[in-house]
């Protein structure tokens, strides 16, 4: 018999090692890649590990508070699983697994609509803090259709992903000829995804009263835009390194766009954010949100459900532990005085935050 879970993965690298195991090639390379060369990936990491942490000390840390609030509610870390597509080809129920593993730790989940088993039948699934993310992959209409049941299923948000204007190459699933699970048989919609403008976003906040996170801002300039269309929350985030290569990492990125936004809307961030050091580092540099794409995916491959559920434990403990060794008790008494930049150490790819998970 296997030994509890909290005695098999006593660290993240475990986890990500049981992960890589259970994972066909197909699967693997799916959730790990990048587009292209994959320097978008790496510079995720760069940017992360080009921060170094200040540490106060003599401060009474013997509490520590880790939670956050998210659209009004108390969730247990200020993390939330990012959109992903095709989970099922990653773990059973796909989304509704995710769903089921955010509710029992008590962190949001962000759907994804090119998921599975889809938008209600994932509302239903638990009781999660949630919000729906949309490829526009249809007219106005059908926009409008998909916020009307998300709003009717419990979504307290609506998100639309705009770093996908073109398909990119993803070079690990073109070389191992990996087709994604949504693309058999969803209808051809790319035309809308390519076509879109800020017009679509003027039109969604004219007409739809459910906040709007946008997802996929890089530069200042569209983070003003976006503020000035009064959506909710402006999403920095490259898609993981999956879309446009040869871009900048998300913690570079994000304190101009924080000081530019300068607390308009809500700045949430992703990209490569795989530790409590990392998550930490971001809201010291003035996220609110911090998404998580693979990590909770590796979770959820090592060892379904509750695997995931482990992941988060253990992320939290890395978190409460950082918090303590900095001298705080909670996120809000963290400054950007905590941080700084300093020379990044070591190799910086997609699994650089985990050096002892053995072969890849
Ligand atoms: C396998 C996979 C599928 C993804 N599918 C979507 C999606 O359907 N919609 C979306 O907005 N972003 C999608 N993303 C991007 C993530 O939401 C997130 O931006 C990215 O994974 C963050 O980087 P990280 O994986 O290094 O944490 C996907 C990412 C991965 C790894």
């Amino acid at each position: 018999m296997n030994a509890p879970l909290n005695e098999q993965f006593l660290t993240l690298q475990e986890i990500v090692a049981a992960a890589r195991r259970n994972l066909a090639p197909g699967p693997w390379s799916y959730l790990v890649g990048g587009a292209e060369t994959e320097t978008t990936v790496r510079r995720n990491r760069l940017a992360l590990d080009s921060i170094a942490f200040r540490p106060r000390v003599l401060r009474d840390v013997s509490r520590i508070d880790a939670t956050a609030g998210f659209f009004g509610r108390k969730v247990r870390l200020p993390v939330m699983l990012a959109p992903i597509g095709g989970l099922e080809s990653i773990v059973e129920g796909g989304a509704a697994a995710a769903a089921r593993g955010a509710a029992a730790f008590g962190v949001p989940q962000m759907l994804s609509s090119v998921c599975q088993p889809g938008l209600e039948a994932t509302a239903a699934a638990a009781d999660t803090v949630r919000v729906f993310q949309l490829y526009v992959r249809g007219d106005d209409a059908w926009v409008d259709d998909h916020v009307k049941r998300a709003q009717d299923h419990g979504y307290a948000a609506f998100c639309l992903t705009v770093d996908v204007a073109m398909y990119s190459r993803r070079e690990r699933d073109l070389i191992g000829r990996f087709v994604k699970p949504w693309r058999a048989t969803a209808p051809a919609g790319s035309s809308y995804q390519s076509g879109l403008s800020w017009d679509q976003v003027k039109r969604f906040k004219d007409k739809h009263a459910l906040p709007l996170i946008i997802k996929g801002i890089a530069t200042v300039e569209d983070a003003e835009l976006a503020v000035r269309h009064g959506v909710e929350v402006v999403y920095v985030s490259n898609h993981g390194g999956r879309q446009l290569d040869h871009g900048l990492g998300s913690a570079a990125v994000l304190p101009e766009i924080v000081k530019a936004v300068a607390n308009r809307a809500e700045v949430w961030v992703d990209g490569s954010f795989m530790r409590g050091t990392d998550v930490v580092k971001a809201i010291a540099l003035g996220a609110k949100t911090v998404g998580l794409g693979r990590l909770p995916c590796l979770g959820l491959a090592a060892a379904g459900v509750p695997g995931l559920v482990r992941a988060l434990e253990i992320l939290e403990n890395e978190v409460q532990t950082c918090l303590g060794l900095l001298g705080v008790t909670s996120f809000a008494e963290l400054t950007p005085r905590h941080i700084t930049a300093a020379p990044p150490v070591g190799e910086h790819d997609v699994f650089s935050a985990f050096p002892l998970m053995g072969d890849d």
